[in-house]
């Protein structure tokens, strides 16, 4: 009995049936695997030479800047030439540097966005908005002697003249720094 069994075996060991699902789990399991250690790879190699690209510099136009220093209502606060209001840091081409340095121009208007967002509401009723091309023009304006010159109190209108704050004194409370 024992034999006959014996005889009617393989004379090689039995594989383990493979389904064609255990194929396919393991073929994915091992592209996985490749698709993770190819990414790492990549991402240890060294970085070659970094290209940035082109840093758009935006023309600016000092004229346009003076009037917008108007239009836009800066003067209210601000002055330049002594004509404005004296309640902002003035704005005087002589008290900062004499390049056109249209980040540091944005960068100081930046720090100073908290108060101002709030004051232009309280003072005029809502907050300036201004594109990049205006914020470069105004920052030529306010960097160049040679446009701030002849800015005088013709260049304002009448009716703007009455909004110019020279007192910071009812700034109200939020903003205590102003308010001494
Ligand atoms: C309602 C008043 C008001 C108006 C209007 C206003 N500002 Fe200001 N601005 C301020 C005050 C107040 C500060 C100082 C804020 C601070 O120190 O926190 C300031 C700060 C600045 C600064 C930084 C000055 C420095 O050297 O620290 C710049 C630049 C500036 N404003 C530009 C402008 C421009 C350009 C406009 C018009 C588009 C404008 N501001 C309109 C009140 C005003």
């Amino acid at each position: 009995m024992l034999a006959d069994t014996q005889s009617m075996m393989t004379p090689f060991p039995k594989l383990p049936h493979i389904s064609i699902l255990t194929i396919a789990l393991f073929l994915v399991i091992a592209f996985g695997l490749l698709l993770v250690l190819t990414k790492s790879a990549a991402a240890e190699a060294p970085l070659g030479p970094v290209t940035l690209p082109p840093i758009a510099i935006t023309p600016v136009d000092a004229e346009k800047g003076r009037e917008l220093f108007v239009s836009k209502a800066c003067v209210a606060c601000h002055s330049v030439n002594g004509v404005g209001g004296k309640a902002a840091p003035i704005l005087d081409a002589a008290a900062g540097n004499q390049d056109v340095d249209i980040l540091d121009f944005f960068a100081r208007m930046w720090k100073g966005a908290d108060a101002m967002v709030i004051l232009q509401r309280r003072e005029l009723g809502y907050s300036i908005d201004l594109t990049a091309s205006e914020i470069g023009d105004l920052a030529a304006f306010a960097s160049s002697l040679e446009h701030q010159q002849g800015f005088s109190m013709e260049d304002v209108p009448i009716y703007l003249r009455d909004w110019f704050v020279d007192d910071p004194k009812d700034w109200g409370e939020e903003l205590p720094r102003f308010n001494q």
